[in-house]
């Protein structure tokens, strides 16, 4: 096979990507000073790129703060971009109001963590799925048709029968049941990417895995891409393709799941699964010892070099003042860390 005929595939199974993308937002100080005021910015993302494929699930991992919503928010448009491109099926995509950007908002839904604060309380499941169905032009043509499109919806999210669930309102459900109306009312879009930021942690432990299954088999039988934004790097083992994560507004490591949680290669990776006990990994003492501690960094004014720099047990001299690039591994894993670079670790030996 032809490495052209190889590359055609990967290309289509893409359905959204972000090339380089950044946002800082302007934050206001109380000190009089004008000119300061107006140079501060919270950088919580900058120069993010990641692709989402159809069928599958990409995790993106992190700790609070660290701009995964913002990611998610970026992705589904709610904010403008400060830097880099976002591409739909191959194409930039400009923000406005025109069809091309309709068209996007359909293809692209956002779930939200609190189903409840998503979900208008004094309206039904029938409105909220009817709405969803009216406004994507989804509705059909008559009466019969519209109950035949909320039927197929909650049966889509395993609410059945429907006609039990239809004329509830949110109040009247579980966490479980008004996430799954969420995602319904997503699916009312027929869209081609889900981005699922920490739908299940407000939900209780015991009804989670039905939820995250619930995701996992929209993503077979619709062939959805899904993002999965998580603090929970065990659940992206089991639920997630790939996984992503990221450390104070950057990608630090990507690879496939189970690489990236059994084999972390990026220190601050290693941080996490360390704080996050998986039965199944054998972790050896001295690499438990050697995870680092300490807060993450001000995102106003993030440290100069790799970001992880002032946590990080294995930091060097160059991580202090250079950005490490991204360095690839085996097997499609990567990690942005200066200890994969053969240069960096040979001077740092001499220099011992
Ligand atoms: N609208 C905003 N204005 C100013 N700063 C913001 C805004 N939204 C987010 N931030 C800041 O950007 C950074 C990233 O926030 P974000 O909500 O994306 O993180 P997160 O990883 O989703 O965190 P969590 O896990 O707590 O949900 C934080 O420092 C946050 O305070
Ligand atoms: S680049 Fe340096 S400071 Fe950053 S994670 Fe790697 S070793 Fe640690
Ligand atoms: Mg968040």
């Amino acid at each position: 096979m032809t490495e052209q005929t190889e590359t055609v595939p990967e290309a289509r199974d893409i359905v959204l990507e972000a090339r380089g993308v950044s946002k800082h937002f302007r934050v206001r100080r109380n000190t009089g000073d004008v000119l300061a005021r107006r140079h501060r910015a919270v950088h919580a993302v900058d120069d993010v790129s990641l692709k989402l494929r159809r069928g599958t699930v990409t995790a993106l991992v992190g700790e609070s703060g660290s701009g995964k919503s913002t990611v998610a928010r970026l992705l589904a448009q709610l904010y403008p971009l400060t830097g880099g491109e976002i591409h739909l099926e191959g194409r930039a995509v400009k923000a406005g109001r025109g069809r091309s950007f309709r068209r996007y908002v359909r293809q692209v839904q956002l779930i939200f963590q609190d189903p409840f604060a998503s979900l208008n309380p004094v309206h039904t499941v029938r409105y909220h799925l009817s709405r969803s169905l009216k406004i994507h032009g989804r509705a059909g043509s008559g009466e019969a048709d519209l109950e035949a499109g909320l039927v197929a919806l909650l049966e889509r999210v395993q609410l059945t029968p429907p006609q039990r669930f239809l004329d509830k309102f949110p109040h009247e459900l579980s966490g479980g049941q008004r996430q799954r109306v969420a995602i319904a009312r997503a699916l009312g879009a027929d869209p081609q990417v889900l981005l699922a930021d920490e739908p299940v942690s407000m939900l209780d432990v015991s009804i989670r895995l039905g939820v995250l299954n619930l995701l996992k088999d929209l993503k077979d039988r619709l062939h959805l891409a899904i993002l999965y934004i998580t603090h929970d790097i065990a659940s992206a083992r089991y639920f997630a393709d790939s996984t992503l994560v990221m450390y104070a507004g950057r990608i630090v490591e990507g690879g496939d799941s189970e690489t990236v949680t059994q084999r972390p290669a990026h220190p601050y990776t290693q941080l996490l699964i360390a704080s996050a006990p998986d039965p199944d990994r054998v972790v050896a003492p001295e690499e438990q010892q050697e995870t680092g501690s300490g807060e993450p960094p001000s995102l106003i004014a993030p440290p100069a070099g790799c970001r992880f720099h002032p946590r990080c047990p294995k930091a060097m001299e160059r991580c202090r003042t250079e950005l490490p690039p991204r360095f690839d591994l085996e097997g499609g894993q990567w990690a942005a860390c200066w200890l994969y670079d053969s240069a960096t670790v040979t001077k740092e030996a001499a220099a011992k």
